[in-house]
């Protein structure tokens, strides 16, 4: 499903004003975001706790764009559905944390939305080689879940191109996201070995211009393809 010539950018709203998510959004649509990333936190899975399904349904009432909710929380079998009900355009669950992997995959895929699933940087590629085959979207984790703002973990590099190998040695054409510290400096290192979409928090929301900011990591991930 990836196109190989383009790398699309999902800014993180963690990093917005919770109190303008409106206006954040309005401002990611103006600055050519490809998704808006939603990142779904509980207390247990991640020590943080952030938004939920009324806030997902909320959003999905104000933007065109595609919503790419990131579920980092432990009962994801459970609840997931409650965020497919509330308009996720592609839901992300984590392997750590999903019990019915192939399941969960296969209820967001039946449900025509993207199925992703992502894994923290504790675990290995191998450990989604059964379920590549159900998952539209792999989500490489270049920091620990539960925070914007964090530096990036140079190993996601070789995980990301792990990982694109598994891929073609198992057939599967999925989209590589690599989410935490992505800016312009490490855009372009996991887009050289196979990332097509970049999640970034505080390098677009930190910065005075997000349009620009938008601009420069696209073109920085480009330009290494
Ligand atoms: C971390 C979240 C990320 C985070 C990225 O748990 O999943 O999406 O918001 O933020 P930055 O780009 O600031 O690392
Ligand atoms: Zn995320």
């Amino acid at each position: 499903m990836a196109d190989r010539d383009r790398v699309l950018i999902a800014p993180s709203i963690l990093s917005a004003d919770f109190t303008r998510l409106a206006d954040a959004v309005a401002m990611m649509e103006a600055a050519g975001a490809d998704w808006i990333h939603v990142d779904v936190m509980d207390g247990h899975f991640v020590p943080n706790l952030t938004i939920g399904p009324p806030v997902v349904k909320a959003l999905k009432r104000i933007t065109e764009l595609p919503l790419d909710v990131h579920l980092m929380i432990s009962n994801a079998d459970e609840t997931l559905e409650w965020y497919l009900d509330a308009g996720a355009d592609g839901l992300t669950v984590h392997a750590e944390a999903t019990h019915h992997l192939h399941r969960a995959l296969q209820t967001i895929r039946a449900a025509g939305r993207i199925a992703g699933v992502s894994l923290n940087p504790a675990t290995p590629v191998e450990a989604i080689r059964e379920v590549l085959g159900e998952a539209d979207l792999v989500l490489v984790m270049s920091v620990n879940p539960g925070f914007g703002g964090q530096a990036f973990i140079p190993r996601a590099v070789e995980k990301t191109a792990g990982l694109a190998e598994l891929a073609d040695s198992e057939g599967t054409d999925v989209l590589i996201q690599v989410d935490g510290g992505i800016n312009t400096e490490t855009a372009p290192m996991v887009a050289s070995v196979g990332a097509r979409c970049l999640v970034a928090g505080n390098a677009v929301f930190s910065e005075p211009d997000p349009a620009g900011a938008i601009a420069r990591i696209r073109a920085a991930a480009e330009a290494a393809l």
